[in-house]
């Protein structure tokens, strides 16, 4: 069982030749409105990966808080839990996709940041006989703080991914097992350029283990004194919108399903590869027959 608590956002997709410079307009091609956020697209990525979910998270009361409540019990998630907000706006990302596939993205956490500590320890039942916790950086960091609180005290496994790119307390970091930060992300948390050397920092920081999602280049593991790349597989990206999503959702269930770590990755890292191939976040997290397919027959990629 994997607990899964944070964003739910609609996705405002314009596709673009180029990303615009500052000040400056350019036409896009296509525009798409489509589900988001990462809290959601974590809870399906390892709902659809075969994991049992149960997700929290919250909403306006309005039509795009009505389109997802439908849109997550279409997805099956059944075991969720959907909180609506009066005075807020459900969550909005506006979000630029380039004819390489690479994205640009502004969230407008509306109903998001209004999900409060209060309201994850009402639904302290959600981590009763479960295994994993993931949370991310799209709630406020109090209400992260107090999910992963409960989550040390039910003894579950708690993986945060510290996205978007935020510093983060010493006392939040002591109740993260797993933490997975992009390139970026480790960049903001320890000034670090190289990925491996931030995780490795980040290791000896926090003593958990710390894996560094770096898109084709793969992901660098972190624990104690160990460090291991883990390769990905060889794709045709078109958009990497949601392959982050894909990586820690399939992360999360792998573990919940009790393989180790370095499997669990090669796993996260094929969900992550195999998102890049669809356009959109959500509607791009791949199946767990597709997951073992890529993992099985697929060509991992060569480092530059
Ligand atoms: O990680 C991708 C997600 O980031 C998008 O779905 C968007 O909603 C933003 O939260
Ligand atoms: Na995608």
């Amino acid at each position: 069982m994997v607990v899964v608590i944070g964003s739910s956002n609609i996705d405002l997709t314009a596709t673009v030749d180029r990303l615009p410079a500052r000040g400056e307009t350019v036409l896009g091609q296509r525009f798409v409105q489509s589900f988001g956020g990462k809290g959601a697209n974590q809870a399906v990525a390892a709902s659809r990966a075969g994991a049992e979910v149960r997700f929290l998270s919250k909403v306006g009361a309005d039509a795009h808080g009505d389109l997802m409540a439908e849109h997550l019990q279409e997805e099956g998630l059944s075991q969720q839990v959907l909180l609506r907000d009066a005075d807020a706006s459900t969550g909005v990302a506006m979000i630029l996709v380039d004819g390489a596939g690479d994205n640009q993205i502004v969230v407008v956490p509306g109903s998001n940041h209004r999900l409060t500590a209060a309201d994850v320890r009402q639904h302290a039942a959600l981590m009763a006989d479960a295994r994993v916790l993931l949370v991310q950086m799209e709630m406020l960091p109090e209400t992260v703080e107090a999910a992963l609180l409960l989550a040390k005290q039910h003894g579950l496994t708690t993986i945060l991914n510290p996205a978007p790119a935020c510093p983060l307390s010493p006392d939040l970091l002591k109740l993260v097992d797993i933490l997975t930060p992009n390139e970026t992300e480790v960049r903001t948390l320890t000034g670090m350029t190289d990925p491996s050397e931030g995780a490795h920092l980040l290791a000896l920081q926090g003593g958990g283990i710390v894996v560094v999602t770096c898109g084709d280049e793969g992901a660098f593991l972190s624990c104690g004194k160990r460090r291991t790349h883990v390769p990905t597989f060889v794709v045709e990206a078109i958009d990497s919108t949601g392959a982050g999503d894909a990586f820690n959702g399939v992360l999360a269930c792998a573990l919940a399903e009790g393989i180790e770590i370095e499997s669990a990755l090669e796993k996260a890292s094929a969900a992550g590869a195999l998102a890049t191939t669809t356009a959109g976040a959500q509607a791009s997290m791949p199946g767990r027959r597709d997951i073992d397919r890529l993992c099985q027959f697929g060509t991992k990629r060569i480092r530059r």
